[in-house]
């Protein structure tokens, strides 16, 4: 999960894990281009709880999306572990799950994104600037997205017609044939009771979204998000729909999923809680102050 790296006299080195350049997002509305993210470059070490604030509209979800893969920048690139997530424009997709296309041609695992000029940048496995623009998704992006990120939303978005333990196997089932979530049931079943059992709702797991609190939702969609042991988890707003007691409580929790070392990046309103966190990031007009 995390990749602090502990040195011989006790310090600990920490490793970048996830960093992005020179990412431009802008919506079209109508004519009109609404420019959001106007040039973000920020590198995530490993392990740390980050917070990243800004006044509304100012472009933080947007932030979020693009980081975890969820949407797709105009410009500028994001390195998850030194592998792009994005592809310029013009390169092949190629299936997910394929290795090869329709004439045999191996697919590259990670396309490099196209021309490349040197900067110095740090971290992320490349000191490259991307001087093409990637507007597509790395062919491996739902896989990658699956099985290495989770998010947490405000909402919780949680499926109404599945129960609580149906919810947090949701990630787990993706993906995966038949015949190997069967051989995986009962191991994978395990591992969501006992997600279910650390957020304190062992005993709700046959209940419906709709008959859960919504500080009892938000945790059933943390330990949805921690089924597939993501190396980093996401979090737009996550206590933003809560009110302050228990919010402080979901808070709580993904401060001692932090200090088990996983790595959160969380955009919050609350500055009390930004305070908290390891680092705070503050987004002004699709810019980082
Ligand atoms: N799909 C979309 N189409 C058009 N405009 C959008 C879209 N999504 C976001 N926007 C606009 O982009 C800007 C930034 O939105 P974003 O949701 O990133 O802000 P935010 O900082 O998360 O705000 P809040 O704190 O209110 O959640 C806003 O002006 C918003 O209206
Ligand atoms: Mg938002």
């Amino acid at each position: 999960m995390a990749r602090a790296i502990p040195r011989e006299n006790g310090a600990v080195c920490r490793v970048s894990i996830l960093r992005c350049q020179d990412v431009h997002k802008s919506y079209s509305l109508g004519r009109t281009e609404l420019p959001v993210l106007r040039g973000i470059d920020l590198s995530f070490d490993a392990g740390r709880f980050v917070a990243i604030i800004g006044n509304s509209g100012s472009g933080k979800s947007t932030l979020l999306h693009v980081l975890s893969g969820l949407d797709v920048p105009q410009r500028g690139q994001v390195w998850f572990e030194g592998q792009p997530l994005f592809e310029p424009e013009g390169f092949r997709r190629i299936p997910i799950g394929r290795d090869s296309d329709a004439n045999g041609n191996r697919a590259r695992q990670w396309q490099r994104p196209g021309p490349l000029k040197a900067s110095g940048g740090s971290g992320g496995g490349t000191s490259a600037a991307v001087a093409a623009p990637p507007v597509s998704f790395n062919m491996h992006r739902d896989e990658l997205l699956n099985r290495s990120f989770g998010f947490v939303f405000q909402f919780y978005h949680l499926l109404p017609e599945f129960d609580v333990l149906e919810n947090v196997l949701l990630p787990a089932m993706v993906g995966r044939s038949m015949g190997n979530w069967l051989t995986d049931r009962v191991r994978t079943e395990e591992r969501a009771r006992s997600l279910l059992d650390s957020v304190g709702l062992g005993d709700r797991l046959a209940h419906r979204p709709s008959e859960l609190s919504g500080g009892e939702r938000q945790r059933v969609a943390i330990a949805r998000a921690l089924m597939n042991e993501p190396a980093v988890l996401f979090a737009d707003e996550p206590t933003g729909n809560l009110d302050t007691r228990t919010g402080r409580e979901i808070f709580d929790l993904l401060k001692r999923l932090n200090a088990a070392g996983q790595t959160i990046i969380m955009v919050t309103h609350d500055r009390e809680l930004a305070g908290r966190t390891d680092q705070v990031v503050q987004i002004v007009d699709g810019r980082v102050q």
